[in-house]
């Protein structure tokens, strides 16, 4: 089984990408496999609405030149699907939108390319704003027909730079809950 965790932040390496790293901890103490892949210094375009996806039907974003269809391969290749974002302006980064935005169209297109996969959320946060941008991801997964894993809390730890996250123990309590129940989830859809 495998993971895949997507870090939508402008920062490589900072502190959501530390968080998904905490998930997948205890994913691998699982022995399910893990990847992630960051986006920083890679825009991702917005969606065009050019609806090409619907009539071509091959999986594809007709838009070339970014990350975006890596990551769509990457995450119908996948059992799970962790999206990961700092917390900009209340809300989730642009990358993480464009992704979402174009994800969401091209797996509507080709007759739901994520359902039925394992997705979680997690978000980065200096203080505030964290619950919105949990929700804006937790609509992909939910208009995409995924099973949503949960935590002990919603699923983000706080910090400013890169490294804060881990002095937040509650946060990080949150992930490796998460990625236990992640991991438990996976092991009983594909009992
Ligand atoms: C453009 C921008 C907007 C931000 N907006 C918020 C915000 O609304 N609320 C907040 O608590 N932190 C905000 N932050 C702080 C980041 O969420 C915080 O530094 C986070 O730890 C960054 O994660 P990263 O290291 O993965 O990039 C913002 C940072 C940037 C660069």
């Amino acid at each position: 089984m495998k993971v895949i965790g997507i870090n939508g932040s402008a920062r490589k390496d900072g502190n959501t990408a530390l968080l998904i790293e905490k998930v997948f901890d205890e994913l691998r103490r699982e022995k399910i496999e893990c990847e992630m892949i960051q986006l920083s210094g890679r825009p991702v375009r917005g969606c065009q609405a050019c609806y090409a996806c619907s009539r071509n039907k091959n999986g594809r974003c007709i838009i070339e030149g970014d990350p975006a269809q890596e990551c769509i391969d990457k995450m119908v290749q996948a059992d799970g699907i962790i999206l990961g974002s700092p917390v900009y302006v209340a809300d989730v980064s642009s990358e993480m939108k464009a992704l979402m935005d174009r994800a969401c169209l091209v797996g509507r297109a080709n007759g739901g390319l994520f359902r039925r996969k394992v997705g979680a959320a997690v978000m980065a946060v200096r203080r505030g704003g964290a619950i919105h941008a949990f929700d804006t991801m937790n609509h992909f997964f939910m208009i995409s027909e995924m099973v949503v894993a949960s935590s002990s809390y919603w699923n983000f730890a706080m910090g400013r730079e890169p490294g804060d996250v881990l002095k937040d123990e509650e946060g990080l309590r949150t992930m490796k809950v998460l990625g236990e129940n992640m991991a438990w989830l996976l092991k009983k859809l594909h009992a």
